[in-house]
């Protein structure tokens, strides 16, 4: 079985490698880079995989996920550049990072898969975006899907739908929280205590996902299943609709997307610089 080697083990990084583990790859096939040697050793404790450094990582592994930050990729880039196999598939989760920046440091025609996860990830429940560079093909993007596949849901688009992707799904759980927290306060308006009140709307969001994912219906006409006539719901659904909620949504996830593509063309600008 192919070796994979994690860089940058944190929160992304580490929910991969036990996606990994969960979905049957042997530790023995898994390798993490650190910084901090405590935090490699509680790694490599927790999960019996190995530590090493970046050129190691190169040096052995057939496909290389990076999961270092954006503004962490420069001396990561240029380790890997120094020894990576001609054949290595490299799979970068950066947020806004083009694979052209990785095509332009590793040698020439290494193949990379661009990918935008979220942090679901943390509980194998991931929505994950894959996009191939220009040394990329459907094989590599297969292997990439395959390697998500344990961590969640894997869906391809063009890199050119990166930016609305961070916007929709990489930021989206953050919509759902926000939305859960003004729910629970709307709990607490109307006297329930907070406990129930956090209780009641975590189980309907569990309740409405899990509907939603197994293909219960389209979303208008599981509301509209709930909406009857004179009834609770369409009150609530006019204020919503009163206060702009639909054209607000609209307008946040656009803002999403805009200041997606400004943190990209500020990576290129200090590249360039
Ligand atoms: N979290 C999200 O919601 C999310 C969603 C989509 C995409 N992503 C992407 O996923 C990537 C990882 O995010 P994260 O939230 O997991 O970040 P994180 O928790 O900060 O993890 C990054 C890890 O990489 C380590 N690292 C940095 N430079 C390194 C180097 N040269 N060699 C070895 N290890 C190095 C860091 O160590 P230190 O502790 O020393 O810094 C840290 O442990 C990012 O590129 C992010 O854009 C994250």
């Amino acid at each position: 079985m192919a070796t994979i080697a994690v860089l940058g083990a944190g929160k992304i990084g580490e929910a991969l490698l036990s996606g990994l583990l969960h979905g049957g790859r042997s530790p023995g096939d898994l390798l993490f880079t650190e910084r901090h040697p405590e935090r490699a050793a509680e790694l490599e404790s927790a999960y019996g995989v190995t530590g090493v450094t970046v050129a190691e990582a190169a040096r052995r592994a057939d496909l290389l996920v990076v999961a270092v930050k954006p503004q962490d990729i420069d001396p990561v880039l240029a380790e890997l550049a120094q020894a990576l196999r001609p054949s290595s598939l490299v799979v970068s989760l950066c947020a806004g990072l083009p694979t052209a920046l990785f095509e332009r440091t590793l040698p020439e025609g290494t193949p990379v898969v661009r990918v935008m996860p979220n942090t679901p990830m943390l509980v194998g429940e991931a929505m994950s975006a894959v996009s191939p560079g220009s040394h990329a093909d459907a094989e590599h993007v297969r292997q990439v899907t395959d390697l998500l596949s344990c961590v969640g849901k894997v869906v391809e688009v063009p890199e050119s739908q990166q930016d609305a992707v961070t916007a929709l799904s990489g930021s989206g759980p953050a919509y759902f929280f926000y939305l859960v927290e003004a729910m629970i306060d709307a709990g607490i308006l109307l006297g329930l205590p907070r406990a129930v009140a956090e209780q009641l709307i975590v189980q309907s969001a569990v309740g409405a996902a899990t509907m939603l994912a197994e293909g219960a219906g389209h979303p208008v006409l599981l509301r509209e299943a709930v909406t009857s006539p004179a009834g609770t719901t369409i009150n609530a659904i006019r204020e919503l609709e009163k206060h702009g909620v639909r054209a607000a949504l609209l307008a946040a996830i656009e803002a999403a997307r805009d200041r997606s593509v400004e943190l990209g063309r500020a990576h290129e600008d200090s590249e360039r610089a």
